[in-house]
């Protein structure tokens, strides 16, 4: 891997690249797109990654299909992909990992112990392994790409993070490689979420600023939906991801629910909206 990057280095072109965990859809695609503007030469890595996924979570029956991805990233002119085994990353058996301090204090933090710090120490060996001028993280995880970015600024990672838009469905679904779990029914029902993004952006945008406020608007059209688990559902500080009383244009909202035997995730920045207006 590190001969590929270092050659390109070489010839002078700037390394992107897009850590994935495969089974690609069009949201990591774009990520694709992204890296490419970004740089000259683009790398792809695929790595369903043990160490964050938690004892009860769905490691063992996480989608994978590699010729399929190999096609997808190919098709979209990825110029590497890096699929490094398991025994690769993780053989030697190491006990040093990397930790996101407070930044895991909140939203999928207390939820999934010991998940974002295997995001983090797999993402620095990435790093360490691939030497990007630049690597491209999905909005959508919105928490982790705050933390990668922190990351980077705070272990003096030689390279930049660039923070792509959420890719929805036409109904604003977010795109996860998660949402094959969903039935039909729990398909339809999960266009609620972000219905319910949608509502508190409304809410912002016709004066309400109390985040108690808004929470609830998007609370009500979850709450309606019987197959909709809430998790969390918290307006934060886009920085230090604190809980915040009163919303500004900057102000996130995320949310992760169950449906059925998936765990989904979404948020939106209040001044934005997810950007659909076919969503009454
Ligand atoms: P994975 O879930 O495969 O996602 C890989 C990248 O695609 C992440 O940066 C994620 O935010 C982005 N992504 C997923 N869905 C998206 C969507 N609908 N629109 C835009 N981007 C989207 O996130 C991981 O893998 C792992 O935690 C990883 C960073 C690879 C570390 O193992």
């Amino acid at each position: 891997m590190r001969r590929w990057s270092r050659a390109h280095r070489a010839e002078g072109r700037r390394i992107g690249f897009v850590p994935t965990m495969g089974y690609l859809h069009e949201g990591h695609l774009s990520l694709i797109d992204h890296a490419r503007k970004e740089s000259d030469a683009v790398a792809v890595s695929i790595f369903v990654n043990p160490i964050q996924f938690g004892p009860a979570e769905d490691l063992a029956s996480y989608p994978r299909d590699l010729e399929r991805d190999r096609a997808a990233a190919q098709q979209r002119r990825a110029d590497c992909l890096f699929v490094p085994s398991t025994t690769v990353m993780y053989g030697s058996d190491p006990v040093v990992r990397v930790g996101p301090g407070s930044l895991a204090a909140h939203l999928c933090g207390p939820h999934r112990p010991g998940h974002f710090e295997g995001v983090l120490t797999v993402v620095a060996k990435l790093f360490h392994m691939v030497e990007p001028d630049v690597a491209v993280f999905g909005r959508k995880d919105f928490q982790q790409a705050r933390m990668i970015t922190r990351m980077v600024q705070d272990l003096s990672f030689p390279m930049r993070v660039v923070v792509a838009p959420t890719v929805r469905d036409s109904d604003g679904l977010a795109l996860s490689s998660r949402n094959r779990y969903l039935s039909p029914a729990e398909r339809t029902a999960a266009v609620r979420i972000p219905r319910s993004l949608e509502a508190a952006h409304r809410a912002f945008r016709t004066g309400a600023i109390g985040t108690g406020e808004l929470v609830a608007e998007a609370r009500a059209v979850l709450e309606a939906e019987p197959l909709i688990r809430i998790d969390y559902l918290e307006a934060v500080d886009p920085n230090t991801l604190e809980p915040v009383d009163l919303a500004t244009g900057q102000t996130v909202l995320a949310v992760a629910v169950r449906i059925g035997s998936a765990r989904l995730i979404d948020n939106v920045l209040l001044a934005d909206g997810v950007g659909l207006s076919n969503l009454d």
